[in-house]
């Protein structure tokens, strides 16, 4: 399972089924990573709307929404968002996994290739993105793609109905994977 293909694209609004499935299933497991969200998200009209306002913000240049595939199949999201340019250049970085498919790498991979988008198709100098302090899986997939930590900031986000400390890490990408 270790070396199973991870790919990534761009999200398409026929993608809203089986992400909405995902996420109707996992609501509860990730409850404590991902934040509270209305009945209509875990629905796939919701989730055609929800992709529609992506795929907006992505023609502006604000945001570059894909999904992970694990042979084919959607296995998650990796999200740029946030895209800064002028003296910035630099992006932030979401993600997850469907709990079906954890544990096989498709994380590690998947960041690991949008850092070449970011770097190659966008021309982003940096890459940030935030941790629970206790996320210590989505820790270890920043570790392996280069990143660091700089700091924390105290209850920095709520999720499951309480305020959590985060770790913040960054990432230049001139020295990005080229592939
Ligand atoms: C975090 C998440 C994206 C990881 O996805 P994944 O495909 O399982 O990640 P990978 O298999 O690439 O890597 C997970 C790493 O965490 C490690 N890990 C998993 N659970 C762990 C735990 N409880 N404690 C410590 N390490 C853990 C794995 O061993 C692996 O490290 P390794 O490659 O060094 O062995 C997925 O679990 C998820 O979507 N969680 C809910 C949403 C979320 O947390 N998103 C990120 C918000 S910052």
């Amino acid at each position: 399972m270790a070396d199973e293909e991870t790919t990534i694209r761009l999200i398409r609004v026929d993608d809203a089924e089986v992400i909405a499935a995902h996420r109707a299933r996992d609501r509860r497991a990730y409850a404590a990573w991902e934040p509270a969200q209305p009945d209509e998200f875990y629905t796939a009209a919701g989730q055609r709307r929800r992709i529609e306002t992506l795929l907006g913000e992505h023609d502006r240049g604000e945001r570059w929404p894909a999904v992970i595939l694990a042979g084919g199949e959607v296995v998650g999201q990796v999200t740029v968002s946030t895209i800064l340019r002028g003296p910035f250049r630099k992006g932030f970085l979401g993600y997850w996994v469907a709990s079906a498919f954890d544990g096989r790498g498709h994380a590690t991979r998947a960041v690991g290739r949008i850092l070449t988008v970011m770097a190659r198709e966008l021309g982003l100098h940096r890459a940030e993105a935030h941790t629970r302090m206790d996320n210590l899986a989505s820790q270890r997939v920043l570790r392996a793609n280069g990143f660091r930590p700089w700091g924390i900031a105290h209850a920095h986000i709520h999720l499951d109905g309480a305020w959590h400390d985060e770790v913040f890490w960054e990432r230049t990408l001139d020295d990005a994977p080229s592939s």
